[in-house]
Protein backbone atom coordinates (compact mmCIF):
# COMPACT_ATOMS: atom_id res chain seq x y z
CA UNK A 1 0.00 0.00 0.00
CA UNK A 2 1.55 3.46 -0.61
CA UNK A 3 0.33 6.86 0.05
CA UNK A 4 1.67 10.27 -1.08
CA UNK A 5 1.12 12.89 1.16
CA UNK A 6 1.44 16.33 -1.67
CA UNK A 7 1.93 19.67 -1.58
CA UNK A 8 2.05 20.02 2.50
CA UNK A 9 5.05 21.70 4.42
CA UNK A 10 7.25 19.26 6.04
CA UNK A 11 7.54 20.23 9.49
CA UNK A 12 10.10 18.47 11.68
CA UNK A 13 11.66 20.26 14.99
CA UNK A 14 15.19 21.03 13.04
CA UNK A 15 12.86 22.40 10.11
CA UNK A 16 10.55 22.76 7.54
CA UNK A 17 10.10 22.19 3.82
CA UNK A 18 7.75 22.27 0.93
CA UNK A 19 7.55 18.65 0.52
CA UNK A 20 5.99 15.46 -0.35
CA UNK A 21 5.54 12.82 1.78
CA UNK A 22 5.59 9.03 0.54
CA UNK A 23 4.53 6.21 2.54
CA UNK A 24 4.83 2.62 2.16
CA UNK A 25 2.90 -0.07 4.07
CA UNK A 26 3.69 1.08 7.77
CA UNK A 27 6.69 3.11 6.93
CA UNK A 28 7.50 6.58 5.46
CA UNK A 29 9.72 5.98 1.97
CA UNK A 30 10.56 8.89 0.74
CA UNK A 31 10.64 12.46 1.85
CA UNK A 32 11.14 15.07 -1.11
CA UNK A 33 10.04 17.87 -3.61
CA UNK A 34 7.55 16.47 -6.71
CA UNK A 35 7.66 12.89 -5.54
CA UNK A 36 6.05 11.62 -8.33
CA UNK A 37 5.00 7.96 -7.21
CA UNK A 38 2.40 5.15 -8.27
CA UNK A 39 0.40 5.32 -5.07
CA UNK A 40 -2.71 3.98 -3.97
CA UNK A 41 -3.75 6.99 -2.48
CA UNK A 42 -2.99 10.58 -2.72
CA UNK A 43 -3.91 12.98 0.19
CA UNK A 44 -3.93 16.28 -1.06
CA UNK A 45 -2.25 18.86 1.76
CA UNK A 46 -2.15 22.13 0.14
CA UNK A 47 -2.12 25.09 2.44
CA UNK A 48 -1.59 22.33 5.95
CA UNK A 49 1.96 21.11 7.65
CA UNK A 50 2.53 17.56 7.87
CA UNK A 51 3.73 16.66 10.98
CA UNK A 52 5.22 13.45 13.40
CA UNK A 53 2.22 12.21 15.03
CA UNK A 54 2.46 13.59 18.30
CA UNK A 55 3.64 11.53 21.38
CA UNK A 56 2.47 12.19 24.88
CA UNK A 57 4.83 10.28 27.11
CA UNK A 58 2.43 11.22 30.52
CA UNK A 59 -0.99 9.17 30.23
CA UNK A 60 -3.03 7.02 33.18
CA UNK A 61 -5.16 4.69 31.30
CA UNK A 62 -7.66 3.27 33.73
CA UNK A 63 -5.62 4.52 36.92
CA UNK A 64 -7.34 3.15 40.12
CA UNK A 65 -6.84 6.57 42.44
CA UNK A 66 -8.62 7.89 44.63
CA UNK A 67 -11.36 4.86 45.60
CA UNK A 68 -12.05 5.08 41.55
CA UNK A 69 -10.56 4.57 38.17
CA UNK A 70 -9.65 6.61 35.33
CA UNK A 71 -12.33 6.52 33.26
CA UNK A 72 -10.56 6.37 29.86
CA UNK A 73 -9.60 2.74 28.60
CA UNK A 74 -6.88 2.07 26.48
CA UNK A 75 -9.17 2.06 23.76
CA UNK A 76 -10.88 5.33 24.40
CA UNK A 77 -8.01 7.16 25.63
CA UNK A 78 -6.12 6.68 22.76
CA UNK A 79 -9.20 6.87 20.15
CA UNK A 80 -9.46 10.09 21.87
CA UNK A 81 -5.56 10.86 21.51
CA UNK A 82 -5.56 10.21 17.91
CA UNK A 83 -8.54 12.38 17.05
CA UNK A 84 -6.06 15.46 18.55
CA UNK A 85 -2.88 14.03 16.59
CA UNK A 86 -1.18 12.13 19.01
CA UNK A 87 -0.23 8.67 17.55
CA UNK A 88 1.77 7.49 20.77
CA UNK A 89 1.14 7.53 24.55
CA UNK A 90 3.64 6.73 26.93
CA UNK A 91 1.61 5.06 30.24
CA UNK A 92 2.11 4.42 33.67
CA UNK A 93 1.87 0.96 34.49
CA UNK A 94 1.71 0.86 38.48
CA UNK A 95 3.21 -1.27 41.07
CA UNK A 96 0.94 -1.57 43.64
CA UNK A 97 2.05 -2.02 47.64
CA UNK A 98 3.27 -5.34 48.68
CA UNK A 99 3.87 -6.54 44.72
CA UNK A 100 5.69 -7.11 41.93
CA UNK A 101 6.74 -4.54 39.05
CA UNK A 102 5.93 -7.60 36.93
CA UNK A 103 2.42 -8.45 38.52
CA UNK A 104 2.15 -4.32 37.34
CA UNK A 105 3.60 -4.54 34.03
CA UNK A 106 1.54 -7.53 33.03
CA UNK A 107 -1.61 -5.61 34.49
CA UNK A 108 -1.11 -2.85 32.03
CA UNK A 109 -0.11 -5.15 29.33
CA UNK A 110 -3.50 -6.95 29.81
CA UNK A 111 -5.26 -3.58 29.79
CA UNK A 112 -3.52 -2.81 26.89
CA UNK A 113 -3.42 -5.05 24.43
CA UNK A 114 -5.83 -5.53 21.95
CA UNK A 115 -7.53 -2.38 22.75
CA UNK A 116 -5.34 0.45 22.30
CA UNK A 117 -5.69 1.99 18.70
CA UNK A 118 -2.13 4.13 18.39
CA UNK A 119 1.37 2.74 19.43
CA UNK A 120 2.11 2.93 23.31
CA UNK A 121 4.88 2.24 26.02
CA UNK A 122 5.29 2.11 29.12
CA UNK A 123 6.56 3.70 32.25
CA UNK A 124 6.65 1.90 35.39
CA UNK A 125 5.07 4.00 38.70
CA UNK A 126 7.33 2.10 41.75
CA UNK A 127 5.80 1.99 44.96
CA UNK A 128 8.13 -0.15 47.27
CA UNK A 129 11.95 0.09 46.72
CA UNK A 130 13.70 -3.48 48.49
CA UNK A 131 16.02 -6.08 46.63
CA UNK A 132 13.70 -7.89 44.49
CA UNK A 133 12.32 -4.58 43.54
CA UNK A 134 15.60 -3.30 42.56
CA UNK A 135 16.40 -6.39 40.87
CA UNK A 136 13.73 -6.05 38.84
CA UNK A 137 14.26 -3.10 37.04
CA UNK A 138 17.01 -3.63 35.17
CA UNK A 139 14.90 -6.89 33.84
CA UNK A 140 12.02 -4.04 32.67
CA UNK A 141 15.01 -2.05 30.94
CA UNK A 142 15.78 -4.74 29.04
CA UNK A 143 12.04 -5.23 28.14
CA UNK A 144 11.73 -1.48 26.84
CA UNK A 145 10.17 -0.15 30.02
CA UNK A 146 13.01 2.27 30.43
CA UNK A 147 11.65 4.75 32.97
CA UNK A 148 10.81 4.78 36.51
CA UNK A 149 8.56 7.61 38.47
CA UNK A 150 8.83 7.38 42.00
CA UNK A 151 6.66 10.18 44.24
CA UNK A 152 7.57 12.64 46.75
CA UNK A 153 3.77 13.29 47.10
CA UNK A 154 1.04 11.34 48.45
CA UNK A 155 2.11 9.68 51.77
CA UNK A 156 0.28 6.52 52.09
CA UNK A 157 -0.26 5.47 48.55
CA UNK A 158 2.65 5.96 46.16
CA UNK A 159 5.47 8.29 48.52
CA UNK A 160 8.84 7.26 48.64
CA UNK A 161 10.88 8.76 51.35
CA UNK A 162 14.75 10.04 50.30
CA UNK A 163 16.54 6.84 50.78
CA UNK A 164 14.03 4.28 48.52
CA UNK A 165 14.13 7.16 45.98
CA UNK A 166 17.71 7.44 45.96
CA UNK A 167 18.40 3.30 45.78
CA UNK A 168 16.27 3.52 42.67
CA UNK A 169 18.35 6.42 41.30
CA UNK A 170 21.66 4.39 41.78
CA UNK A 171 20.22 1.33 40.12
CA UNK A 172 19.00 3.15 37.19
CA UNK A 173 22.37 5.25 37.25
CA UNK A 174 23.59 1.51 35.93
CA UNK A 175 20.68 0.37 34.04
CA UNK A 176 20.97 2.95 31.59
CA UNK A 177 16.81 4.61 32.33
CA UNK A 178 15.68 7.57 33.53
CA UNK A 179 13.94 8.31 37.10
CA UNK A 180 10.74 10.64 36.52
CA UNK A 181 10.10 12.61 39.64
CA UNK A 182 6.47 13.64 41.20
CA UNK A 183 8.23 16.59 43.48
CA UNK A 184 5.86 18.17 45.83
CA UNK A 185 6.79 17.72 49.51
CA UNK A 186 3.67 15.39 50.43
CA UNK A 187 4.27 15.29 54.28
CA UNK A 188 4.16 19.10 54.42
CA UNK A 189 1.00 19.33 52.12
CA UNK A 190 -0.92 16.99 54.23
CA UNK A 191 -0.14 19.51 57.43
CA UNK A 192 -1.44 22.56 55.66
CA UNK A 193 -4.44 20.50 54.32
CA UNK A 194 -5.48 19.04 57.93
CA UNK A 195 -5.39 22.67 59.51
CA UNK A 196 -7.19 23.73 56.74
CA UNK A 197 -9.89 21.52 56.83
CA UNK A 198 -10.20 21.89 60.82
CA UNK A 199 -10.77 25.70 60.07
CA UNK A 200 -13.45 24.41 57.66
CA UNK A 201 -11.93 25.47 54.12
CA UNK A 202 -13.20 22.20 52.96
CA UNK A 203 -14.04 23.46 48.95
CA UNK A 204 -12.01 21.83 46.07
CA UNK A 205 -10.38 25.42 45.86
CA UNK A 206 -8.21 24.94 49.42
CA UNK A 207 -6.60 21.55 47.06
CA UNK A 208 -5.12 24.43 45.40
CA UNK A 209 -4.21 26.40 47.78
CA UNK A 210 -2.19 24.08 50.13
CA UNK A 211 -0.18 22.63 48.53
CA UNK A 212 2.19 25.65 48.38
CA UNK A 213 4.35 26.70 45.21
CA UNK A 214 7.79 26.37 47.27
CA UNK A 215 6.29 22.90 48.58
CA UNK A 216 6.86 21.75 44.62
CA UNK A 217 10.01 23.99 44.65
CA UNK A 218 11.68 22.37 47.72
CA UNK A 219 11.23 18.89 46.40
CA UNK A 220 12.47 19.61 42.90
CA UNK A 221 15.76 20.85 44.01
CA UNK A 222 15.90 18.04 46.92
CA UNK A 223 15.17 15.15 43.86
CA UNK A 224 17.82 16.77 41.84
CA UNK A 225 20.53 16.98 44.18
CA UNK A 226 19.54 13.52 44.63
CA UNK A 227 20.22 12.41 40.88
CA UNK A 228 23.09 14.08 41.38
CA UNK A 229 24.79 12.51 43.81
CA UNK A 230 23.52 9.07 42.19
CA UNK A 231 24.85 10.21 38.72
CA UNK A 232 21.69 9.67 36.92
CA UNK A 233 19.08 12.07 34.44
CA UNK A 234 16.08 12.70 36.59
CA UNK A 235 12.83 14.36 34.75
CA UNK A 236 10.65 16.34 36.85
CA UNK A 237 6.60 15.65 35.89
CA UNK A 238 3.85 18.27 35.54
CA UNK A 239 5.96 21.05 36.99
CA UNK A 240 3.42 24.06 37.47
CA UNK A 241 5.37 26.52 39.81
CA UNK A 242 8.17 29.08 38.97
CA UNK A 243 9.57 27.70 42.30
CA UNK A 244 10.43 24.53 40.60
CA UNK A 245 11.38 25.84 37.58
CA UNK A 246 14.01 28.07 38.88
CA UNK A 247 15.18 24.59 40.77
CA UNK A 248 15.23 22.85 37.05
CA UNK A 249 17.58 25.93 35.76
CA UNK A 250 19.63 26.26 38.06
CA UNK A 251 20.24 22.51 37.80
CA UNK A 252 20.97 23.12 33.83
CA UNK A 253 23.15 25.75 34.24
CA UNK A 254 25.28 23.81 36.65
CA UNK A 255 25.35 21.05 34.34
CA UNK A 256 22.83 18.45 35.96
CA UNK A 257 21.03 16.00 33.78
CA UNK A 258 18.15 17.51 34.84
CA UNK A 259 14.76 17.95 32.46
CA UNK A 260 11.14 18.73 32.74
CA UNK A 261 8.21 18.54 31.17
CA UNK A 262 4.84 20.86 32.14
CA UNK A 263 1.38 20.29 30.84
CA UNK A 264 -1.62 22.43 29.54
CA UNK A 265 -3.37 22.95 32.14
CA UNK A 266 -1.11 25.15 34.04
CA UNK A 267 0.02 26.71 30.92
CA UNK A 268 -3.90 27.41 30.44
CA UNK A 269 -5.42 27.43 33.83
CA UNK A 270 -5.11 28.67 37.29
CA UNK A 271 -6.62 28.94 40.33
CA UNK A 272 -8.63 30.76 39.77
CA UNK A 273 -10.54 28.41 37.43
CA UNK A 274 -11.05 25.97 41.01
CA UNK A 275 -13.12 28.77 43.01
CA UNK A 276 -16.63 28.74 41.91
CA UNK A 277 -17.76 25.96 44.98
CA UNK A 278 -18.14 22.55 43.97
CA UNK A 279 -17.18 23.34 40.12
CA UNK A 280 -13.77 23.58 40.97
CA UNK A 281 -13.04 19.73 41.14
CA UNK A 282 -13.23 19.64 38.06
CA UNK A 283 -9.82 20.94 38.12
CA UNK A 284 -8.55 18.71 40.85
CA UNK A 285 -5.14 17.90 39.98
CA UNK A 286 -1.32 17.76 41.20
CA UNK A 287 0.35 19.57 41.73
CA UNK A 288 -2.02 21.77 41.67
CA UNK A 289 -3.33 25.21 39.49
CA UNK A 290 -1.06 28.15 39.96
CA UNK A 291 -2.01 31.54 40.17
CA UNK A 292 -2.25 33.04 36.78
CA UNK A 293 1.05 35.07 37.11
CA UNK A 294 3.01 31.45 36.51
CA UNK A 295 2.01 30.90 33.38
CA UNK A 296 4.35 33.08 31.58
CA UNK A 297 7.61 31.57 33.25
CA UNK A 298 6.79 28.40 31.93
CA UNK A 299 6.22 29.54 28.50
CA UNK A 300 9.75 31.37 28.58
CA UNK A 301 11.11 27.83 29.86
CA UNK A 302 9.22 26.16 27.09
CA UNK A 303 11.07 28.79 24.51
CA UNK A 304 14.31 28.30 26.05
CA UNK A 305 14.50 24.29 26.44
CA UNK A 306 14.94 24.43 30.36
CA UNK A 307 11.23 22.69 29.85
CA UNK A 308 11.32 20.00 26.91
CA UNK A 309 8.37 18.16 26.54
CA UNK A 310 4.55 18.91 27.16
CA UNK A 311 2.61 16.43 28.10
CA UNK A 312 -1.17 15.61 29.44
CA UNK A 313 -1.08 13.68 32.37
CA UNK A 314 -4.60 12.42 30.99
CA UNK A 315 -6.57 11.19 34.02
CA UNK A 316 -9.80 11.65 33.53
CA UNK A 317 -12.37 11.45 36.37
CA UNK A 318 -16.27 11.93 35.70
CA UNK A 319 -17.68 15.43 37.56
CA UNK A 320 -20.91 14.25 38.35
CA UNK A 321 -20.34 10.96 39.78
CA UNK A 322 -16.78 10.32 40.54
CA UNK A 323 -15.47 13.53 41.95
CA UNK A 324 -17.88 13.94 43.78
CA UNK A 325 -16.22 11.42 45.79
CA UNK A 326 -14.81 14.80 47.17
CA UNK A 327 -17.98 16.64 48.46
CA UNK A 328 -17.06 18.19 51.78
CA UNK A 329 -13.33 17.40 51.96
CA UNK A 330 -11.50 18.54 49.10
CA UNK A 331 -8.75 16.06 50.10
CA UNK A 332 -10.90 13.34 48.78
CA UNK A 333 -11.63 14.50 45.30
CA UNK A 334 -10.26 11.94 42.77
CA UNK A 335 -6.95 14.27 41.32
CA UNK A 336 -6.60 14.43 37.47
CA UNK A 337 -7.95 16.12 34.54
CA UNK A 338 -9.00 14.80 30.90
CA UNK A 339 -6.78 16.52 28.64
CA UNK A 340 -5.01 13.77 25.72
CA UNK A 341 -7.22 14.91 23.15
CA UNK A 342 -6.38 18.64 23.25
CA UNK A 343 -2.66 18.82 23.95
CA UNK A 344 -1.43 19.58 20.19
CA UNK A 345 -4.14 22.33 19.21
CA UNK A 346 -3.83 23.97 22.83
CA UNK A 347 0.17 24.44 22.08
CA UNK A 348 -0.68 25.40 18.45
CA UNK A 349 -2.65 28.05 19.58
CA UNK A 350 -0.69 29.32 22.68
CA UNK A 351 2.13 28.66 21.78
CA UNK A 352 2.42 28.95 17.66
CA UNK A 353 -0.48 31.40 17.00
CA UNK A 354 0.23 32.93 20.29
CA UNK A 355 3.54 34.03 18.93
CA UNK A 356 5.83 32.14 21.78
CA UNK A 357 7.02 29.39 19.77
CA UNK A 358 7.63 28.85 16.10
CA UNK A 359 6.18 25.92 14.28
CA UNK A 360 9.47 23.46 14.45
CA UNK A 361 9.72 24.34 18.67
CA UNK A 362 6.19 23.37 18.88
CA UNK A 363 6.66 20.13 16.67
CA UNK A 364 10.10 19.71 18.77
CA UNK A 365 7.79 19.76 22.25
CA UNK A 366 4.84 17.32 21.36
CA UNK A 367 6.88 14.88 19.11
CA UNK A 368 10.57 15.27 18.67
CA UNK A 369 12.22 15.40 22.09
CA UNK A 370 9.02 13.32 23.48
CA UNK A 371 10.53 10.19 20.69
CA UNK A 372 14.40 11.14 21.56
CA UNK A 373 14.10 11.73 25.62
CA UNK A 374 12.07 8.08 25.90
CA UNK A 375 13.90 6.11 23.38
CA UNK A 376 12.26 6.34 20.13
CA UNK A 377 14.23 8.02 18.11
CA UNK A 378 14.55 7.33 14.50
CA UNK A 379 11.19 5.61 15.06
CA UNK A 380 9.02 8.57 15.65
CA UNK A 381 8.72 12.29 16.05
CA UNK A 382 10.24 13.11 12.83
CA UNK A 383 8.73 13.10 9.15
CA UNK A 384 11.94 11.56 7.43
CA UNK A 385 12.30 8.32 5.38
CA UNK A 386 12.58 5.25 7.70
CA UNK A 387 10.47 6.46 10.26
CA UNK A 388 7.59 4.84 11.42
CA UNK A 389 4.76 6.67 9.00
CA UNK A 390 3.12 8.52 12.29
CA UNK A 391 1.75 11.53 10.39
CA UNK A 392 -0.91 14.27 10.91
CA UNK A 393 -2.06 16.28 8.08
CA UNK A 394 -2.47 19.59 10.06
CA UNK A 395 -4.31 22.69 9.17
CA UNK A 396 -2.62 25.79 10.97
CA UNK A 397 -5.53 28.22 10.27
CA UNK A 398 -8.83 25.86 11.41
CA UNK A 399 -10.71 27.28 14.54
CA UNK A 400 -12.54 24.95 16.81
CA UNK A 401 -14.36 25.31 19.84
CA UNK A 402 -13.25 22.64 22.59
CA UNK A 403 -16.34 21.17 24.26
CA UNK A 404 -17.79 18.20 26.61
CA UNK A 405 -20.27 17.83 23.56
CA UNK A 406 -17.61 16.83 20.68
CA UNK A 407 -14.77 15.38 22.31
CA UNK A 408 -13.64 12.06 22.43
CA UNK A 409 -12.90 11.16 25.41
CA UNK A 410 -14.75 9.15 28.21
CA UNK A 411 -15.42 11.78 30.81
CA UNK A 412 -18.42 14.52 31.01
CA UNK A 413 -16.78 17.74 31.09
CA UNK A 414 -13.76 19.70 29.65
CA UNK A 415 -11.67 22.02 31.26
CA UNK A 416 -11.15 24.35 28.06
CA UNK A 417 -15.00 23.80 27.78
CA UNK A 418 -15.86 26.87 24.87
CA UNK A 419 -12.30 27.97 24.29
CA UNK A 420 -11.84 28.53 20.72
CA UNK A 421 -8.16 27.19 19.38
CA UNK A 422 -7.06 27.96 16.16
CA UNK A 423 -5.16 24.66 14.68
CA UNK A 424 -6.98 20.95 14.09
CA UNK A 425 -5.36 17.69 12.50
CA UNK A 426 -7.36 16.95 9.51
CA UNK A 427 -6.00 13.67 8.81
CA UNK A 428 -4.09 11.13 11.16
CA UNK A 429 -2.23 8.48 9.80
CA UNK A 430 -0.89 5.39 12.37
CA UNK A 431 1.91 3.25 10.82
CA UNK A 432 0.63 4.81 7.38
CA UNK A 433 -2.90 4.03 8.06
CA UNK A 434 -5.47 6.48 7.86
CA UNK A 435 -7.51 6.06 11.48
CA UNK A 436 -8.57 9.92 11.54
CA UNK A 437 -10.02 11.95 8.35
CA UNK A 438 -11.84 14.91 8.52
CA UNK A 439 -14.06 14.20 11.68
CA UNK A 440 -14.30 10.53 11.09
CA UNK A 441 -12.44 7.71 13.12
CA UNK A 442 -11.58 5.28 10.52
CA UNK A 443 -8.70 3.29 13.09
CA UNK A 444 -9.12 0.46 14.80
CA UNK A 445 -9.01 -1.27 18.35
CA UNK A 446 -6.24 -3.67 19.22
CA UNK A 447 -4.33 -1.75 16.22
CA UNK A 448 -1.59 -0.10 18.35
CA UNK A 449 1.77 -1.81 19.77
CA UNK A 450 3.09 -2.07 22.23
CA UNK A 451 6.88 -0.40 21.97
CA UNK A 452 9.73 -1.71 23.41
CA UNK A 453 11.77 1.38 23.89
CA UNK A 454 15.39 2.01 23.88
CA UNK A 455 17.31 3.64 26.79
CA UNK A 456 17.98 7.02 25.69
CA UNK A 457 21.47 8.09 27.44
CA UNK A 458 23.12 9.55 24.89
CA UNK A 459 20.32 11.81 23.98
CA UNK A 460 20.40 13.30 27.90
CA UNK A 461 24.05 13.99 28.22
O1 LIG B 1 -3.45 14.77 39.63
C1 LIG B 1 -2.76 13.98 39.00
N1 LIG B 1 -1.62 14.40 38.50
N2 LIG B 1 -3.17 12.70 38.83
C2 LIG B 1 -2.46 11.67 38.22
C3 LIG B 1 -1.41 11.06 39.09
C4 LIG B 1 -0.09 11.81 39.02
O2 LIG B 1 0.40 12.25 40.07
O3 LIG B 1 0.46 11.97 37.95
ZN1 LIG C 1 2.38 12.69 39.47
ZN1 LIG D 1 0.50 11.66 36.14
Amino acid sequence: MRTLITNGTVVNADGSTQADVLVEDETIAAVGAGLAADADRTIDASGKYVIPGAIDVHTHMELPFGGTFAKDTFETGTRAAAFGGTTTIIDFAVQSRGKSLREGLDAWHAKAEGNATVDYGFHMIMSDVNDGTLAEMDQLVGEGVTDFKLFTAYPGVFYSDDGAIFRAMQQTARNGGLIMMHAENGLAIDVVAEQAVAAGNTDPYYHGVVRYPIFEGEATNRVIRLAEAAGVPVYIVHLSARDALAEVQAARRRGAMAFAETCPQYLFLSLDDMGNGFEGAKYVCSPPLRPADHQEDLWRGLAGNDLQVVSTDHCPFDFHDQKQLGQGDFRKVPNGLPGVEDRVDLMHDGGVVGGRLSKERWVEIISAAPARMFGLAGRKGVVAAGADADLVVYDPNRRRTISADSHHMDVDYSCYEGRQVQGASDVVLSRGRVIVENGEWKGEKGWGRFLRRSTAREHLA
